[in-house]
């Protein structure tokens, strides 16, 4: 199992900030952002990692994680996008370094209460298709920023809306997506969508339509700290309190 951390964008959202450095190079309490992704992803035991960046700031991943070793990682690789294309575009630049493994994707601004370890558990024993974690979000004003599952009568994912004005559910999809390889082939077919990206809900949206997407709901805190600036304090103000990527209690 290999692991992606996609780490490029604009950050546009937590400008002026972003303006003098990478989004997930800020700090989440005690340490830069991306560090909770290596460690979610080392915590459960995936060592093989590879970081998509890109933008002015991308050396300086390099200068904060090295080779990658400190973090408990194994083999750390390097991506650079040249040009924000969207999160299915970044996952595309990891082709090469996943071969035909199963990858576990994280986008670098998420942040979780609880170990992944469960859900790449249960990813292990899958059959087939990809599994995507999701998160009950009560506020319909924040699943409008988020991609949002409609369910059958028997709790099957039937498709997900990106940021929709009529959210199907109460239910947000996180940022933590588990993919066989042939989640690259899905990629090299995809179209740009109104905004001009390669989007994460239309590789999810192809696995459904083949009938191969299976869900946890995440228990414990997420959050994603690129949403908002309230969002970035409110992640902070919460790990402050009570830690991240927690596997006991
Ligand atoms: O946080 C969960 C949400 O993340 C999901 O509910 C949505 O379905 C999904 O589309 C995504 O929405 P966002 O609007 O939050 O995506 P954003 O553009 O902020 O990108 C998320 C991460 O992906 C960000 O930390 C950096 C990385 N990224 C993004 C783009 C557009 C890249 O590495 N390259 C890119 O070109």
């Amino acid at each position: 199992m290999k692991g992606v951390i996609l780490a490029g964008g604009t950050g546009s959202r937590l400008h002026p900030l972003t303006r003098i450095t990478n989004k997930h190079l800020l700090p989440i309490y005690d340490r830069p952002m991306v560090t909770y992704a290596i460690e979610a992803l080392v915590g459960a035991g995936i060592t093989q990692v590879m970081v998509v960046t890109g933008g002015t700031h991308a050396g300086e991943f390099l200068r904060l994680l090295g080779n990658g070793h400190e973090y408990g990682i194994d083999r750390l690789f390097y991506a650079y996008q040249e040009q924000p294309g969207g999160i299915a575009e970044a996952l595309g630049l990891a082709q090469r370094f996943v071969e035909d493994d199963r990858v576990v994707v994280i986008l670098g601004d998420n942040i979780v209460e609880r170990s992944i370890r469960p859900s790449v558990e249960r990813f292990l024993k899958q059959a087939r298709g990809a599994r995507i974690l999701l998160a009950q979000t009560k506020e319909v004003e924040h699943l409008r920023h988020l991609g949002v599952p409609e369910f059958d009568g028997d709790r099957r994912i039937v498709r997900i809306v990106e940021k929709p004005k009529n959210p199907p559910s109460r239910y947000g999809v996180t940022g933590f997506y588990f993919y066989p390889a042939e989640v690259f082939d899905v990629i090299g077919k995809l179209k740009p969508s109104g905004r001009g990206e390669l989007e994460i809900t239309d590789v999810n949206n192809s696995f459904i339509a083949k009938g191969g997407i299976e869900y946890d709901v995440l228990e414990g805190f997420w959050g994603d700290a690129g949403e908002s600036i309230d969002a970035y304090y409110a992640v902070n103000d919460f790990v402050r309190q009570h830690g991240a990527n927690k596997s006991d209690g």
